[in-house]
């Protein structure tokens, strides 16, 4: 996998297949062309008389993006070595790592490509750029690039990602890992319902079901949270709405990511996840957190108090719900009995959020699994090491069908943010891309990957998540 944002400067003579390479895997404005620039300036990409002028132009498009932190594809022969360390000297100071593609394509097959062009280049003029090419080749490598990649076979177009299979029986929820070895539970926190609310969740859990998620999990909120969407915006009551979507047809598991313990008393939530167990077939899953918005609890007359007793709860309400899901009535935990019918069809997981060094203890002690941000990963496999507790992540990534759609989004959706700076933290990228990142997480022990999209408007925008999960 190339890095991304980087510099790419691609070697080689005439023919090789560099801008063909180019332009299966780089959106066309990312890549910087000398021919296409010469047909801009001058009257096509063979008007060597108008070189200088498209060099010119080609300095000053590769400083100015570079300065930016974007994806910069330089499309020349790449035999001048000036030009090339200083393009390198330029994605240094942009803090961009700078790769070379070296183009080793045989030279029969350049000259073939050559000839059957309708501007060959003179065979003398081609035979002088494989000359160079051979020269080059070793000076590349003392020239300080973070990688000199060769290209030796490279025959044809690769293919998008797979997708899943059509015609394929949807599989029970319990085999739903993707062949990484990961469960996959989509996370929604924005409702973008129109006039139909009951037809959009259900038309999205449909979808998911479909794209072969093993679940589907809903934020728990008062109001909903500025990091996702404005305040008069519907964020609705998730026990409620999970009722709504366990009446349909799916397999999906159930459950919140993460119920404050603030909220409800532990029993209620522990009655409500029961009903949603039996109701289900077993289901159910909560996610329960300690609560940090001191709006929302201000704003509906929940009291908020200090972190470490609301961390004290989340050690109560683990105990309280358990107990409540236990056969038998007798007291237990904080309570003098635990009357609590109907009883859930299953055992109930409890995923604890949170990375707060308490919080993990906690999880790792008490909890099935704990959930955290991708980058917080090491310090919760840590955490439950040697525990029967599991570590998932929330992930948000933005996810384009491929590189131009994925980029699209980007500027859709950064705000006033660095492009750059935005794409690298919503680990921006093609399900490719995804996948390969999602793999790394997988060999480091992660179990679950609740995925959540900030551009979740329909049905589609789960369809488009499903080659993630294959
Ligand atoms: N080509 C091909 N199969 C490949 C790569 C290239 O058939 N795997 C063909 C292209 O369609 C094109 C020719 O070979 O007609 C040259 O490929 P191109 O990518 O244009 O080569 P460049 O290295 O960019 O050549 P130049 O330096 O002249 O721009
Ligand atoms: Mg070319």
């Amino acid at each position: 996998m190339l890095p991304d944002p980087a510099l790419v400067v691609l070697v080689g003579p005439s023919g090789a297949g560099k801008s063909t390479w180019a332009a299966s895997r780089y959106r066309s404005e990312e890549i910087v062309s000398s021919d296409a620039l010469r047909g801009v300036v001058g009257s096509g990409p063979s008007d060597l008389d108008a070189s200088a002028d498209a060099f010119d132009l080609l300095e000053r498009i590769v400083a100015a993006r570079l300065g930016r932190g974007l994806t910069t594809v330089v499309d020349t022969l790449g035999l001048d070595d000036s030009r090339r360390t200083a393009w390198l000297a330029a994605a240094r100071a942009a803090h961009l790592p700078a790769v070379v593609m070296r183009f080793d394509t045989p030279p029969e097959l350049c000259r073939e490509r050559n000839r059957q062009r309708d501007r060959p280049v003179p065979a003398q003029v081609l035979a002088g750029q494989l000359r160079k090419a051979g020269v080059t080749s070793t000076a590349l490598d003392l020239e300080g690039w973070d990688a000199v990649l060769r290209i030796t076979d490279w025959g044809r177009v690769p293919e998008s990602a797979p997708q899943r299979p059509l015609g394929l029986t949807t599989p029970s929820a319990a085999e739903r890992r993707s062949s990484q070895g990961l469960r996959f539970v989509l996370q929604v926190g924005r409702f973008p319902w129109g006039e139909d609310p009951a037809a959009w969740l259900t038309a999205i859990a449909r979808a998911a079901d479909d794209a072969g998620f093993a679940g589907l999990a809903l934020m728990d909120h008062l109001i909903q949270i500025p990091q996702v969407g404005r305040a008069w915006e519907p964020i609705p009551e998730p026990w409620v709405t999970l009722g709504l979507l366990a009446g349909l047809d799916t397999r999906l598991e159930l459950g919140t990511l993460v119920t404050p313990v603030t909220f409800r008393p532990p029993g209620i939530t522990a009655k409500a996840a029961a009903t949603l167990d039996a109701v289900t077939g077993g289901r159910a899953f909560v996610g329960l957190g300690a609560g940090w918005w001191e709006r929302e609890h201000a704003a509906y007359g929940v009291p908020f108090p200090p972190a470490g007793q609301r961390l004290d709860r989340v050690e109560v309400a683990i105990e309280t719900m358990r107990a409540l899901w236990a056969p038998g009535t007798k007291a237990a935990a904080e309570l003098p009995e635990t009357t609590s019918y109907p009883r859930p069809a299953h055992d109930i997981p409890i995923i604890l959020g949170g990375a707060g060094e308490r919080t993990l203890r906690i999880g790792a002690r008490l909890a099935d699994a704990v959930n955290v941000r991708t980058e917080q990963v090491d310090r919760a496999l840590a955490a439950v090491q040697g525990t029967d507790t599991t570590v998932s992540v929330l992930d948000l990534p933005i996810v384009g069908r491929d590189r131009d759609d994925t980029w699209t989004r980007v500027e859709r959706l950064r705000g006033s943010t660095k492009a750059s700076t935005y794409a690298e933290r919503t680990h921006a990228g093609t399900p490719a891309e995804q996948r390969d990142r999602y793999g790394r997480l997988a060999e480091r022990g992660v179990d679950a990957v609740f995925l959540a999209i900030s551009d979740l408007d329909g049905p589609d925008d789960v369809e488009r998540l499903s080659p993630l999960l294959t």
